[in-house]
């Protein structure tokens, strides 16, 4: 199965991409922690990628679709996909039907996380990350069951992004709105579009996911 989690900043995609890797062996392909790590390790793309996303916008086509590539040819052909944080443009949009048919894979379910922004600033300058499993947490929504202990690997260091914060997330909504929410029709004339209420509490929004990819 191959799915797109499909969402303005903070609405949930990688929280519920690493839901679903757990329950059902699945592959989380976010371009965002492709880049983050490129960064962190300094290569081209990093170096590249760095400053526009540290101003919220959006890195270029085409190394993100060549990322994504890179990664599906990691992945066992039975692995399911979850795309998160990509496609971000038609572009994009383009070019994953590509990866796709090249490698004899096709998408089953766009899912669109229907949030509200108002909602979303506190989320993601809330939101804190094992530094060394990458488990997310929220100060006010997912706090680790010890305190300062992560729950999946007993790591006692946590990172936050340098793009979380408010101004850089009015950039990253704007360009959600820009670029990414006007590549929805696409998916829709397919039939393959479904909405989940992403202001639901977090077990409820995984619930809602888990009817639409078992149905
Ligand atoms: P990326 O890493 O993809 O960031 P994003 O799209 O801005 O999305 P976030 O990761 O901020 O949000 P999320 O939906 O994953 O929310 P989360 O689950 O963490 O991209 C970063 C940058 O990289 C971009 O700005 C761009 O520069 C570049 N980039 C990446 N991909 C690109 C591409 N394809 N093309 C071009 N450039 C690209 O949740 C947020 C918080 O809320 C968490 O703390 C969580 O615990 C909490 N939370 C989640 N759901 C709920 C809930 N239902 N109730 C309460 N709290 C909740
Ligand atoms: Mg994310």
């Amino acid at each position: 199965m191959n799915i797109i989690l499909l969402g303005p900043p903070g609405a949930g995609k990688g929280t519920q991409a690493q839901r679903l890797v757990e329950r059902h062996g699945m592959r989380q392909l976010s371009t965002g922690d492709m880049l983050r790590a490129a960064v962190k390790a300094g290569t081209p793309v990093g170096l590249q990628a760095k400053a526009v996303m540290e101003r919220g916008e959006l890195v270029s086509d085409a190394i993100v679709s060549a990322l994504i590539g890179e990664e599906l040819d990691q992945m066992g052909p039975q692995a399911g996909a979850i795309f998160d944080g990509y496609p971000r443009t038609a572009a994009q949009a383009e070019s994953l039907d590509e990866i796709l048919a090249v490698r004899g894979r096709k998408l089953d379910h766009v899912i669109e996380l229907d949030v509200d922004e108002d909602a979303l600033v506190e989320r993601i300058t809330g939101r804190f990350t094992c530094a060394n499993c990458g488990k997310g947490y929220h100060d006010t929504f997912e706090q680790p069951r010890e305190p300062g202990v992560c729950d999946k690997c007993g790591s006692r260091e946590f990172k936050r992004r340098p793009d979380d914060n408010a101004e850089t997330v009015r950039t990253r909504m704007a360009e959600y709105r820009a670029k990414t929410a006007p590549i929805l029709p696409i998916y829709e004339a397919r039939g393959i579009v479904s909405r989940v209420n992403g202001m639901a509490e977090l077990d409820g929004v995984t619930a809602a996911i888990e009817r639409i990819i078992s149905g």
